[in-house]
This record gives structure tokens, sequence and C-alpha cells, in this order.
């Protein structure tokens, strides 16, 4: 699989040193090597010239896209740039694994996800963190089906760096390039990406958007605006076994004290479970036995993927990021063998419906339903 980057920035780095890494995968059905790079900053594609396999460099991504040394395209660049530049990818007659959120509305991910359909190509959307082992377990405990009825679930992620409101404002934090679900586009698919695997897929919504800094420093002495939503929990129901059960995702960049923070909890009549990347080698689960007890289990480094990594280490955010990519790898060679697989299109749309929705909640302080996904 040779690959090309679109948008050489900090998940445009994140991909090349995956890539440089990869021989730690054991077993892998594909090779991974990293051809070709774009990105419009002369010090971010002098970076890129230290990692030997890159052959072509250039600011012009229809450069890259006219390459026939790239077969897969991994797109890293603003959100207002996803629908042009995931279009163009596919016109190429390549494949894509996107940056999330897919687009930055629904509008735009309902465009992208329509030229997946027309071309045909192998389109992927990322999120990483279901691949950590923490993640899977909660996954295995929720589909053995051991945890009576459901009683609620909560998925979410934390960040507090912007609770510095000396921070400089950047992209991620401007309507006109993050979007305006602000920081759902950029948390969001994080948070659903699991519950909507599981089929959770919620029936109704209630927002709670919040801003807090609405100014920022603008880096050059001045200020800029601010205007995306920081804060964003989403109350909603989903269907299980023929019940509403109540689920919450959380998305904040104000959270006190979080540092990446992702987690997902599911809490049941007879059991439940609980995993943090605060804590990223424990499951916490629960048995309603004789008594009542949360055990607290030490995971070692047990990946979807198999590695050269012994068992008893413990895993981190480029791990998982890897192991994402190994799972895009494999099912795009048909090889994914029943093991989780990357988020798809139409599960970054339904991203999107639920943003959306939440914005007209939000506005109107009322429920908005969803339709059945
Ligand atoms: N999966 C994750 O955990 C994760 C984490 C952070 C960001 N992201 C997503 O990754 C994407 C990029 O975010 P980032 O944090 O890497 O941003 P970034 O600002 O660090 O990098 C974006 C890069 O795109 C480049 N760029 C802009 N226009 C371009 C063009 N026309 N052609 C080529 N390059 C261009 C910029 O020069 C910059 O280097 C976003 O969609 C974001 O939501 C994902």
């Amino acid at each position: 699989m040779r690959v090309g980057i679109i948008g050489g920035g900090l998940m445009g780095r994140e991909a090349a040193s995956a890539f440089g890494r990869w021989f730690v995968l054991e077993d892998s059905p594909v090779r991974a090597e990293l051809v070709a790079v774009c990105d419009l900053q002369d010090k971010l594609l002098d970076w890129f010239r230290q990692v030997p396999t890159v052959r072509l460099v250039t600011k012009d991504h229809h450069e890259l896209l006219r390459s026939p040394d790239v077969d897969v395209v991994y797109v890293a660049v603003p959100h207002n740039l996803h629908e042009q530049i995931y279009l163009d990818v596919l016109r190429a007659g390549k494949d894509l694994l996107a940056e999330k959120p897919f687009g930055i509305d629904l509008a735009a991910a309902r465009t992208i996800a329509a030229e997946v359909e027309r071309t045909g190509r192998f389109v992927r959307c990322s999120s990483e963190f279901p691949f950590l082992p923490g993640a899977q377990r909660v996954m295995q405990a929720v589909q053995a089906g051991r945890l009576g009825r459901l009683l609620e679930i909560r998925s979410g992620f934390w960040h507090a760096s912007d609770l510095d409101p000396n921070k400089p404002v950047n992209w991620k934090r401007q309507n006109r390039t993050n979007g305006e679900i602000g920081v759902m586009g950029d948390l969001g698919m994080h948070v659903v990406h699991v519950p909507f695997r599981l089929g959770w897929r919620p029936k109704r919504v209630y927002a709670q958007l919040q801003k807090i800094y609405t100014q920022r420093p603008d880096g050059r002495g001045g200020f800029a605006p601010c205007d995306t939503w920081d804060n964003a929990m989403l109350h909603t129901e989903v269907e299980v076994a023929g019940a509403e059960v109540p689920m919450r995702l959380e998305m904040k960049r104000l959270a006190p004290g979080e540092m990446n923070t992702w987690f997902l909890e599911v809490l049941g009549t007879d059991g439940g479970v609980r995993f943090s990347t605060k804590d990223p080698k424990t499951l916490w689960v629960f048995e309603r036995a004789k008594e009542q007890i949360w055990q607290r289990i030490d995971i070692g480094y047990q990946t979807p993927f198999p590695t050269i990594t012994g068992g008893i280490f413990e895993v981190g955010f480029p791990d998982c990021f890897l192991q994402m990519w190994a799972g895009f790898a494999a099912e795009r060679a048909g090889a994914l063998g029943g093991r989780f697989g990357c988020a798809t299109p139409a599960e970054a749309v339904a991203s999107h419906e639920l943003f959306g929705a939440a914005l007209r909640s939000h506005q109107d302080k009322a429920v908005v339903s969803l339709p059945p996904g």
C-alpha cells in the first residue's frame, strides 16, 4: 500500500511515523510505505525529506494525485478543505483515509459520501481510539451480552488546553475553517464511532453547547474571534433490545485537568464496563454477584492487529493510530477477518446528522428527533 499524504501538519507527521514503524506489526497482510507528501509549508516539506521512502514532495495536491506511485491518500487538512480535496482524491482514482469530521458540515459529508458511492473507491474516516485494547474490551463485553438490561451509556472526549485564555487562536477555533459544529467537528467522530458500531444510533437529542472564550490572541499582538462551540453535551436516547436507553455524548475543549481523555462506559443491571485513556491499561468491570464488585483489570498490549511488542507492555496514542492504519490496510485488502474496522463514510454522515440536530436542539432549546439509522 503506497501512501500519499495531503496535509503534513500534526496528523500528517503522525501518519508518517506510523508507516515508519510498520514492521512492528506481525503477520500484516499488507506492507505500507509513505511515498509522497503535499503541504503548503516549506518547513513541513523539509521535515518529510528525512523519510527515506518519500519520493515526491510538492505544494500542489493535484501533482501528488497524478502520481501513479500513490495507491492510497491520507488527507489531514483544515475542515473547510475536506470536501474539495476528498473529491479530488476520489476522482483521481485513489483510495482515501479521510480525516474526521469528513467535511465541514452535513451537506459536505453527503456530497463526499455520494462520490465514494459513485467512484467505488475504498474510503474510511479516521478514528483511532477504538483500536486501543481497553476500548476493544468494552466492545467485547457489550457483545458478549452479559451486562443485563442496559441502564446507561456514556462516551466522551475531553481536553483542557483551551482553559488558557492566552492560547492563540487557530483554524480549529473558528467556524469558517473548523465548521459551525465546533468541538463536535473536532472531537465528535471519536465519541460516536463505537456507539454507532454497536448499533446505538440516537433516536433523539437534547444538546447543551457552550462558547466560553469568544476571542483569543491572534499571535500578532491583537485578538481574533474564537466563535466555535467549546463544549458539547449531547443527551440522547438509543434503542437497545426494545428498550430506550439514555446515552450521553460529551465533547469538551474546556474540561479542567483533562488531556486527551477518551472514555466509554456502559452500565447494565448485571454488569458494567468502563475504560478511559486517563488510565490506559486499566479496564473496570462491574459484576453483580453476591456482592456488587467493580474489578480493576490491568490489560496489556493486546491490540487487534498483533505486534512484536510483548503483551505485558502498555499502549499509547501512536499505537492506536498505527492499529487504525493496520485496520484500514487489512480491510482494503479484504483481510479484516472479523476484526474491528475504521469508521465508514455512512457512520461519518450519521455523525454529521447528529451534530446538525444538536445545533438545532441547542438553538431551539428543544429535543430533536433523528431518522432511524
Ligand atoms: N485523528 C485524530 O486524532 C486527529 C487529531 C487532530 C486532528 N485531526 C484532524 O486532522 C485534520 C488536520 O488536523 P491537524 O491537527 O493535523 O492540522 P494542522 O493544522 O496541524 O495541519 C494541517 C496541514 O494542512 C496543510 N494544508 C492546508 N491547506 C493545504 C492544501 N491546500 N494542500 C496541502 N496541505 C494543506 C497546512 O499547511 C497544515 O500543515 C483535521 O481534519 C483534524 O480534525 C485528527
